[in-house]
């Protein structure tokens, strides 16, 4: 039985009105679009788009499993060294499938796991103060094998462990993840022999979440890695139908592109009543932001396109953006992420006799915190449809391996659809190269010594500050 269903009730003209919502007849006009788009993406599943084969990698699955119990319980840190798709997804997953505490205590022989995926000094400066290398695995990722703020990291903690144990000895407290070939990083595990693991092509950075980019840390901190691709490779079955209604992809694409470009919502809030999702909506919005947001189209014109991804988190922006939401202006839509069956149930005491005659708490007592977290999301579920505010729901039965990796999938292949559908290069991410290639020369990088004097060119005058 499948453990992810998309419910899209609340994005009908019938709940939220004809302006906000879609009809039946527009979902139906759209679908010989979107199934041209299915079939255009299946199309390149083995040529460049190969992260749509990663459910069934085995062999490298395999060999992660393998590594990671050749190095159970030696190691007290597990450490990602990646930045945007090489550190979101690994954040994500151990956020939904490890314990909020883990770190706090992790289970017994397995390590904690940090993400640094920022290079602020005082971020990282801290962490160096308070982890010892010499306990620590660090997981380099970065597919490009080139990315300044990863190959810094990378220069300064190894740096740390050659102080603490020496050339040769500091080379298994690293394993990196990378381009099979290409890259300085790629160059420099050949050099110094360091255990690594391919980021095959055709997987870009924000749809390598299952591939070893995403799978290393999951499985050295004890997540079902097996169960996550089990359940990418069920959504995969899912989504191979061409009919609109039967999958959710394709739906959720369409959705996404109708309310944005015919009912003027450009903005996407992701909104997880799951504490455990709550990091998913950060991993999707890389997916979508990076995918969509382009200044061209595909035949090259200037279209400036794309929606802005938001993520609010159930029930904490109730208390923060719910406002907005429901009386501010029309231009969002909302894709709840709801959990049938959490994994611990919180009895709220019956109320004290002491407490008794004041209703104000005693209607809470001897109910359950999942009573009122459940009651609480389905009231701004009614709040969101009574405003007309369309509203979609990515219902898990319960959080599981199999459930993410669904979950996963289903985003994925939904926004390369959204690709197809706004008629943008969902792969490449111009936008992002043009500041790291900026930072290269503002740092003296040779090569880029002309755009560095443009840029020196560029920044004339006095700034304005008060
Ligand atoms: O999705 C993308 O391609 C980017 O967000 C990259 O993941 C990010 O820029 C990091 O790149 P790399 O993995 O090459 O270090």
């Amino acid at each position: 039985m499948s453990q992810i269903h998309f419910d899209y009730t609340n994005v009908l003209s019938d709940r939220v009105g004809p302006e906000h919502g879609l009809t039946q007849a527009e979902l139906e006009a759209a679908a010989p679009a979107a199934r041209a788009a299915l079939e255009a993406v299946l199309a390149r599943r083995t040529k460049d788009l190969r992260w749509l084969d990663l459910p069934y990698q085995d062999e490298v699955l395999d060999s992660i499993l393998d590594y990671a119990s050749s190095v159970a319980g030696r190691f007290r840190n597990v450490v990602v060294l990646g930045i945007g798709g090489s550190a979101l997804g690994n954040i994500a997953l151990q956020s939904a499938l490890g314990s909020p505490f883990h770190n706090v205590e992790p289970p017994p022989g397995m390590a904690r796991l940090f993400v640094l995926d920022n290079i602020d000094p005082d971020l990282v400066g801290e962490f160096l103060d308070l982890v010892d290398p010499s306990e620590t695995v660090f997981n380099v990722i970065s597919k490009s094998g080139g990315t300044a703020e990863t190959m810094s990291q990378f220069l300064i903690f190894r740096g740390r462990l050659v102080e603490l144990l020496g050339e040769e000895g500091h080379r298994d407290h690293i394993v990196v993840t990378t381009d099979e070939k290409n890259g300085v990083l790629r160059e420099i595990v050949q050099r110094e022999g360091y255990e690594s693991f391919v980021v095959p092509d055709g997987v870009g950075g924000r749809f390598s979440v299952l591939s070893p980019v995403g799978l290393l840390s999951s499985a050295l901190v004890g997540i079902d890695v097996k169960g996550l691709l089990l359940g990418a490779a069920e959504m995969d079955q899912r989504c191979r139908t061409t009919e609109l209604f039967e999958n959710p992809a394709m739906l959720h694409a369409v959705v996404q592109h109708l309310l944005h470009e015919q009912h003027g919502k450009p903005i996407a809030v992701m909104f997880p009543y799951s504490h455990r999702l709550a990091d998913m909506a950060d991993w999707y919005a890389q997916l979508l932001a990076e995918s969509i947001g382009k200044r061209k189209g595909r035949s090259g014109e200037d279209v400036f396109r794309g929606p802005t991804p938001v993520r609010a988190v159930g029930v904490t922006d109730q208390h923060s953006q719910v406002q907005l939401y429901t009386e501010g202006p029309f231009d969002k839509w909302f894709t709840m992420l709801t959990v049938g069956t959490g994994d611990h149930e919180v009895p709220i005491p019956r109320t004290p006799a002491a407490f008794a005659d004041l209703e104000g708490v005693d209607y809470l007592g001897g109910r359950t915190l999942g009573e009122l977290f459940r009651a609480e999301r389905d009231g701004t579920r009614i709040a969101l449809t009574d405003a007309g505010r369309p509203n979609a729901t990515l219902h898990f039965e319960s959080v599981t391996a199999r459930s993410v990796g669904q979950f996963i999938y289903l985003l994925e292949l939904s926004v390369a659809l959204m690709g197809e559908l706004y008629d943008v290069d969902a792969f490449d991410q111009p936008g992002v190269e043009a500041g790291k290639l900026a930072a290269y020369a503002l740092m003296g990088r040779a090569g880029y010594e002309e755009r560095r004097a443009e840029i020196e060119g560029s920044v004339s005058g006095e700034s304005r500050t008060v």
